[in-house]
């Protein structure tokens, strides 16, 4: 019973008859929107602050080719999670769809999974959107006190903690807790304002890339990539062609691919729009991929743009992109794209911490959770307000004392690992299921998919070994969790034993009928 229940699945039509049973969501976007919500949920910390750091301290010229490579991988997972969003096209992500496809075992990792890319990833949107926004208020020559302006500890260069002298990151604090109050109300994140966000920051990017042409020199270019093109260690041990720095943290072209992965973060989010698309099938996947190019492209321009304007080494940590044009005395281009990076990072915030409260809720709803609390919709909100304030409550903490490069870099290994699964489950369910009706169907399997799972993996390789200690800790913690209650709680291991009656489970091994 035990192992029938790991692999038990959800069939297709219970989920379509759940899924009428709700209040669905109107079937407006197509597939301009669709590519506007992706562009919206990517474009943000990544771009705007992670670079600076990335090219001046692992990657120099060459994070260009990072972005490259980066970008890649993703449209390897994207075309995966496309197969995936056309045959399940309703609200979930990858949680539903391993739940449908691959049983109870798999999305509970996935899911657990994605909470950890979701909020952890939110707590490092937030942290940055305080470096950003201090270096908007600085212009205006309003410092902050040092007791209150950044986490308490940092890396050092020989990779130890240190403490900062601060107490805690209270702009990180207090814009999560706006953030989650403005959740709780539940604004719905309207395509307007949507827009809005979108436009801005887009025409933030345009504006780095062209208006900064007039001021790249090449020579900053030289030498291309000063800490050479590898980056990829086995948990710790540098392989061949790959340099360590003095915290004995890989650098390179591909170390450096490793850290921006956060830029690409959030295109899976179109996926989670299904229910709302005019014609999912067509259009989720062409929202998934198309928001992609879009943001590969501007990437490398931004990229290049930077590294041209100013020396590698010189390129400012933490707000780099709006800094060197200060250093080109263009203080009015400066305030244009820091406020504009502001705006772009906190609608990312606002993305990531609605979506992480709606795992728990779908997971919740299934019983893996604990209904009271995860799936607690507000009577006069209709938002799931209990969980909302929990997410909340864990990304002020995190947002509040860990340093950002211990944020990121958890962030990366997390999601690399969903895409990991994501991609292996596409493999498989070819095997187990190959005339399962697929309306978008991943060109080139099993080449695609192996090649993500292969790219995603080398890039979890070339982050620093700690993050795949702390990866295995937050899985043990969710097996624990699954083990100890949810297994016991599950709806479908509850119709399996026998004490709630069927409704559409599909025992491990078992053809899909029901569907
Ligand atoms: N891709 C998102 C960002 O860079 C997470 O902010």
């Amino acid at each position: 019973m035990m192992k029938k229940q790991l692999f038990a699945k959800k069939s297709l039509r219970r989920l379509l008859e759940e899924m009428a049973g709700e209040d669905r969501l109107h079937r407006v976007l197509g597939p301009v929107s669709l590519t506007a919500l992706g562009v919206g949920a990517v474009i943000g910390a990544g771009i705007f602050a992670a670079t600076g750091a990335a090219a001046s301290g692992t990657a120099g010229p060459a994070l260009m080719v990072s972005y490259a490579v980066a970008g890649i991988t993703c449209i390897f997972a994207a075309l995966c999670y496309a197969e995936f969003a056309s045959m399940a096209p309703v609200a979930g992500s990858a949680y539903t769809y391993a739940y449908t496809t691959l049983g109870e075992l798999f999305a509970w990792i996935i899911g657990w999974d994605l909470v950890l890319e979701y909020a952890v990833g939110a707590a490092t949107v937030a942290n940055s959107w305080s470096g950003y926004f201090q270096s908007v208020l600085r212009k205006f020559n309003i410092e902050l006190s040092p007791l209150i302006n950044k986490s308490p500890w940092l890396y050092t260069e020989d990779g130890n903690l240190a403490l900062t002298g601060s107490i805690i990151n209270l702009p990180a604090v207090v814009i999560t807790a706006i953030m989650t109050a403005v959740l709780v109300k539940g604004i719905r994140e309207s395509a307007s304002f949507n827009a809005l966000m979108v436009f801005i920051k887009v025409a933030a990017v345009l504006f780095v890339i062209f208006v900064g042409a007039f001021y790249v020199n090449p020579e900053n270019w030289q030498p291309f990539a000063p800490f050479g093109w590898g980056g990829v260690t086995l948990f710790g041990h540098p392989l061949p062609g790959t340099e360590m720095n003095l915290a004995n943290k890989p650098v390179g072209m591909l170390a450096g691919a490793a850290i921006i992965f956060f830029a690409y973060i959030g295109f899976d989010s179109v996926s989670t729009h299904a229910e709302e698309a005019k014609n999912p099938q067509r259009d989720v996947p062409i929202g998934i991929i198309a928001s992609l190019i879009v943001c590969t492209v501007l990437y490398i321009g931004v990229v290049a743009v930077l590294t041209g304007m100013v020396p590698y080494s010189s390129i400012h940590q933490e707000a780099g992109v709006s800094s060197a044009f200060a250093e080109k005395n263009l203080p009015w281009a400066d305030l244009i794209i820091s406020a504009a990076g502001v705006a772009g990072i906190t609608s990312v915030l606002l993305v990531m911490m609605l979506s992480a409260p709606r795992v728990f809720l779908a997971m919740a709803r299934d019983g893996l959770l604990p209904q009271k609390f995860f799936a607690d919709i507000h009577p006069k909100f209709r938002t799931p307000w209990k969980s909302t304030i929990g997410v909340g409550v864990f990304v002020a903490v995190l947002s509040g004392l860990l340093p950002i490069t211990a944020l990121l870099e958890m962030t990366n290994i997390g999601t690399l690992f969903a895409f990991v699964i994501v991609c292996t489950a596409v493999l498989v369910m070819r095997k187990l299921d190959p005339d399962l009706p697929r309306p978008f169907r991943c060109p080139m399997v099993p080449i695609v998919p192996i090649l993500g799972i292969a790219s995603c993996l080398m890039l979890m390789l070339s982050l620093p070994a700690g993050n795949w200690w702390r990866l295995i800790g937050w899985l043990a913690l969710g097996l624990t969790i699954y083990f100890g209650y949810s297994r016991y709680h599950s709806t479908l291991g509850k119709e399996l034993r026998g004490e709630l009656a069927v409704h559409g489970a599909t025992p491990a091994g078992s053809p899909h009928e029901k569907r």
